[in-house]
């Protein structure tokens, strides 16, 4: 029998030091549920990105404001849920950081990044309209038979 979904929100405060804490719950998350090192590293680099972009464009650094990271395991997959209390943006307008002309730029890489280093990653709005981030990895182990106790070897 697979172990029922678990589920962790978490208010971050619009400041910077949310974006270590975040990167902190998300690797132990990562580590427990047994993603190796370098996928764990992935993903807290992934949260770190979605959490800065909450905190400067979607809050744009407003105190009264709050980041909501939203964490869920179930058998199959780690999903993290950042959203924030800003206005929303259209990710069709966002360069493409690999076309040529943007190559040089040295930011508007975090959106790249966690597409690249996650599964799954979609943008949606909450319905009071800010950003409402959603990416999820495979587990390492999802998939895989559920060996019965009783087996030898
Ligand atoms: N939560 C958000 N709310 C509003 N706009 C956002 C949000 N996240 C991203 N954006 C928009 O998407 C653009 C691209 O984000 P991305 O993280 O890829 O690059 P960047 O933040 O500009 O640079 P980098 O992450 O490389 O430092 C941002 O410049 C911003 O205009
Ligand atoms: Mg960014």
């Amino acid at each position: 029998m697979s172990s029922p979904p678990k589920r962790a929100e978490i208010t971050l405060e619009t400041q910077i030091e949310s974006v270590d804490l975040a990167e902190d719950i998300a690797l132990r998350v990562a580590a427990a549920a047994g993603f190796s090192e370098d996928d764990c590293h992935r993903i807290g680099m992934s949260v770190r990105e979605a959490v800065i972009n909450a905190h400067n464009y979607g809050n744009q650094g407003q105190k009264e404001k709050k980041i909501r990271l939203i964490i869920e395991l179930d058998p199959e997959k780690l999903t993290l849920r950042v959203q924030d209390q800003g206005s929303g943006f259209d990710p069709a307008s966002v360069p493409n950081p690999c076309q040529e002309e943007n190559l040089l730029r040295t930011s508007g890489r975090g959106l790249f990044l966690m597409k690249a280093f996650m599964d799954e990653m979609e943008i949606h709005r909450t319905p009071q309209g800010g950003t409402d981030l959603v990416m999820s990895k495979r587990l390492p182990s999802a998939g895989q038979p559920v060996k019965s106790p009783f087996e030898r070897n």
